[in-house]
């Protein structure tokens, strides 16, 4: 079942129900100002970083779910409804959701009016636009009155929900014409505020939001002034400030009236915060005055219709940039919809908030994860490079010297967080591939020259290359007895914790050690990670060629040394047989072994150890393969682990705390789906990557969103496993590395078009059923128009490649760096 559809031309998915199995969500802005919003208008707005500068409230745990947001009330003689369906309720007579690149519309219509919201962030403006277009349809004049409301947070969104004893006494608000501040503490300690503004006079106004609501006992669907048609013209001191503001409007038959609203964001220098006076008609009950200069230069850039088109206009363009630096057209629509548009966009996403902030993540609970943000890159690099070197940098300064790292920061501050702390056995790892990402495909070797701190050497001069080594040398400095990579508290998968043993509620299993390991330095000597060896393994090349680049011959062989002999140990120790195993525990038994009971095999390290080629001469690749489709493939993707645990394993840690299905316990993490698509494509088997792609790609499983629940136009982090009893369900959508690694996985190995350092390989896996593709990519400045035929239709093999008619040895297209563009022909065979 379906609740709407993808427009391709306008790159929207239409959505035609509220009634949504989820709230299908949209991010608006791209940059410093940041709003989610559900298709019925839920949501809420942050400045950089959803715990530290929030601007408007979300509640958490809510019920209803999606509740809170920024509201339109109309009250047309007496019905009273809300143009998204939502939080009244009023049965609409249409309604229409459009999400698209950076903003969405929402349109309802009821007795005869219309009203169409468009909302959206401008490019380089700190606010969210919010359009209103009334429009009387009927054959009668309409004279009805538009309520708008914002629920202000205190800024600090852990505070805000937390601190009421102090919270409730120190809201604070100032009114001007139809503009109202928010200005709780800017006195003291803040340098800046919020407003929300109308471009049109104002008949009444609320920013006290009991007042709005007429009584505590009253929801946001059952607001008093609302209802009554009568704003109180409240006035905000302490309690929950909120702002609104009340237009009344009369529409001759087929009329309409735009109203433009702002909800926007200021800082000002700490010598210019307040006004030398009050002006005349300015509500405020302080002393002082707010410098409001900024805010209203901010509303002025968008006070009327022109502007407000010229800003979108100027957004879709942003956008129509960014989605033509990579275009193309396959034999099959859903994956031109994914590759072109949205998983394009939702890497921008991620990019922008790693985990931080979605309808399953609080934005209170986690900064920017170090694992994360290096893996988002892999994803996004080729949209904006330059944002992507400054996040390495940034990421790359909360790394300590001796290798280790932070698993997470906050963007607001960009240190490193004390309270998770680091040794994630495969943070560093992560790194190398991104900055050498970033390198093929830029080719700005001077990236490795850039002067980057440690976090314990803040003033020393270190470059990002030593970053580099010191990532490489942590994996090789903590081996374990079979020669692997220690686990230590956790190696990608947090659920996996070797070094707990935790039997106490509340104890975190990823910060938690248990005091034996105390003595050892905070973890198992013995407990070691087969994920991370592989990962070493696939990563380590990556180092090898950049060490070579600069002409570090001997550091590059020895480096190469460390990864000969991790593959070797990877075999002599973790081959299993038919497949890898996952690890070892704590009192050296083996994880994810035949000889278990439960947890037989796991999906992680296999990927990067098939695309490693480790025991690729006796058959280790295949037999990898073949095991993950037996024991692991089902009809909705390819389960982490099987059998799925069904008791506690208190050496383990977290994983088997879920029940099967879910989760890290056997449930469908669709991120690692992707490392087995990227090596079903790499040893050729393009068909069984295709099938794997199309099971988890969310175009695919539109048609099952009854099933799937969240939204079909964006990946989830997971769906419910073959054990689960929601087999097929996703959570967690929005951020996850999935977004990252299947553009990864879709672009470069299936459709085989991957920076190099010294060019582009073109290399595809596809299904043998299609008879080509075509592709753009502009890379370092030049544009390919590439062209694959598969005349014989094999998977994979590049039987001949040549660039503007001339033949090309092997599969990767030189840089031609002329600023021109080049065809590429590709024949496989
Ligand atoms: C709050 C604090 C308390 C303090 C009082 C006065 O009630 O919990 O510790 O004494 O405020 O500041
Ligand atoms: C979440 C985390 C990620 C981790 C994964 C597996 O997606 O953000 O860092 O690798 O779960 O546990």
């Amino acid at each position: 079942m379906k609740f709407g559809y993808f427009d391709d031309l306008r790159k929207e998915y239409v959505i035609n129900t509220p009634r949504t199995p989820y709230p299908w969500i949209n991010y608006l802005g791209n940059q410093g100002f940041f709003s989610l919003i559900s298709n019925t208008a839920g949501g809420y707005s942050f400045y950089m970083d959803a715990r530290l500068r929030r601007i408007t409230r979300y509640r958490y745990n809510n019920v209803p779910l999606d509740m809170g947001g920024r509201y339109f009330y109309i009250n047309d003689n007496g019905t009273v409804w809300n143009p998204g369906w939502s939080p009244v309720k009023t049965e609409l007579d249409e309604y229409e959701c459009r999400h698209g690149m950076g903003y969405t519309i929402i349109k309802g219509k009821k007795n005869g009016l219309k009203a169409e919201v468009t909302f959206f962030v401008p490019q380089n403006y700190d606010g969210e636009v919010q359009q209103v277009v009334l429009t009387n349809e009927s054959t009668e004049a309409k004279s009805f009155s538009i309520f708008s409301i914002a629920e202000w947070c205190l800024w600090d969104a852990q505070d805000d929900c937390t601190n009421f004893q102090r919270n409730f006494s120190t809201g604070r608000v100032e009114i001007e014409g139809s503009t109202i501040y928010h200005v709780t503490e800017y006195r003291d300690r803040r340098n800046h505020y919020a407003f929300y503004t109308v471009n049109d006079e104002i008949d009444g106004y609320d920013t006290d939001r009991d007042a709005f609501l007429g009584s505590i006992y009253n929801g946001w669907d059952n607001p008093e002034t609302v209802k009554a048609d009568k704003p109180s013209n409240s006035f905000a001191d302490g309690w929950s400030p909120v702002a609104s503001h009340y237009k009344k409007v009369t529409l001759a038959p087929g009329e309409s009236k735009t109203l433009i609203y702002i909800l926007g964001y200021a800082e000002n220098p700490q010598d210019k915060k307040f006004a030398s006076e009050k002006p005349e008609g300015l509500l405020t009950r302080e002393t002082w005055v707010l410098n409001k200069e900024k805010a209203y230069a901010m509303i002025d850039k968008y006070n009327t219709p022109e502007k407000v088109a010229a800003g979108l206009d100027e957004l879709k363009t942003t956008w129509n940039k960014l989605l033509s630096i990579f275009k193309v057209d396959t034999p099959d629509d859903k994956v031109n919809r994914m590759v072109n548009i949205w998983n394009q966009y939702q890497c921008m996403v991620t990019f922008n908030l790693s985990r931080s902030a979605s309808y399953f993540e609080s934005g209170i609970g986690r900064g920017m994860g170090f694992r994360d943000s290096n893996q988002d890159i892999l994803g996004f690099v080729h949209q904006i490079p330059e944002r992507a070197r400054e996040r390495l940098i940034d990421i790359a300064s909360t790394q300590l010297s001796d290798g280790g790292c932070y698993h997470q920061y906050q963007p607001l501050t960009k240190k490193g967080n004390a309270d998770i702390g680091g040794d994630f056995s495969d943070d560093p790892l992560w790194m190398i591939l991104s900055v050498a990402a970033y390198i093929k495909e830029t080719g700005d070797w001077g990236i490795l020259d850039a002067n980057v701190p440690f976090d314990d050497d803040p003033d020393g001069k270190h470059t990002m290359l030593e970053h580099l080594d010191v990532s490489f040398y942590h994996i090789v400095n903590n081996l374990g007895p079979h020669g692997l990579p220690l686990a230590m508290r956790a190696d990608w998968n947090d659920c996996i914790n070797l070094s707990c043993f935790s039997d106490t509620p509340g104890e975190s299993f990823q910060t938690y050690t248990n005091p034996k390991f105390k003595a050892e330095g905070g973890y198992s000597k013995v407990a070691e990670s087969a994920f991370v060896a592989a990962l070493f393994t696939y990563t380590g090349p990556a180092y090898v060629g950049i060490l070579e680049h600069l002409g570090k011959a001997d550091e590059a062989a020895k480096a190469q040394a460390e990864i000969d002999k991790m593959k070797k140990n990877t075999m002599e120790s973790a081959f299993d047989g038919d497949w890898f195993i996952r690890a070892y525990d704590a009192n050296g038994e083996k994880m994810g072994s035949k000889e278990c009971e439960e947890g037989k095999i796991f999906i992680e390290p296999q990927g990067f150890a098939v695309m490693s080629e480790i025991g690729k001469d006796v058959g280790a690749d295949i037999k990898t393969l073949n095991s993950i489709d037996k024991y692991l493939n089902c009809e909705f993707g390819l389960v982490l682990n099987n059998p799925a645990y069904t008791k506690y394993y208190i050496q383990y840690g977290e994983i088997s705390t879920y029940p099967g299905g879910y989760k890290e316990n056997a449930g469908i993490f669709t991120h690692n789906n992707a490392w087995i698509i990227c090596a079903e494509a790499y040893a050729g088997r393009g068909d069984k990557a295709f099938e794997y792609y199309s099971k988890i790609a969310p175009a695919f499983t539109e048609e099952t969103s009854d099933i799937h629940k969240t939204e079909p136009y964006v990946y989830g982090q997971m769906i419910g496993g073959k054990d689960a009893k929601n087999f097929g369900q996703g959570k967690n959508s929005w951020l996850t590395g999935t977004a990252a690694w299947n553009m990864v996985a879709i672009s470069q190995y299936i459709l085989g078009v991957k920076p190099e350092f010294d060019g582009l390989r073109v290399d595809p896996s596809i299904p043998a059923a299609w008879d080509g593709f075509t592709a753009t990519r502009q890379f370092r400045g030049d544009t390919y128009e590439i062209t694959i035929k598969n005349p014989d239709h094999v998977n994979k093999g590049v039987k001949s490649l040549t660039v503007d008619g001339a033949a090309v040895d092997g599969c990767i297209v030189p840089v031609a760096g002329d600023g021109k563009t080049h065809k590429v022909e590709v024949v496989l065979g």
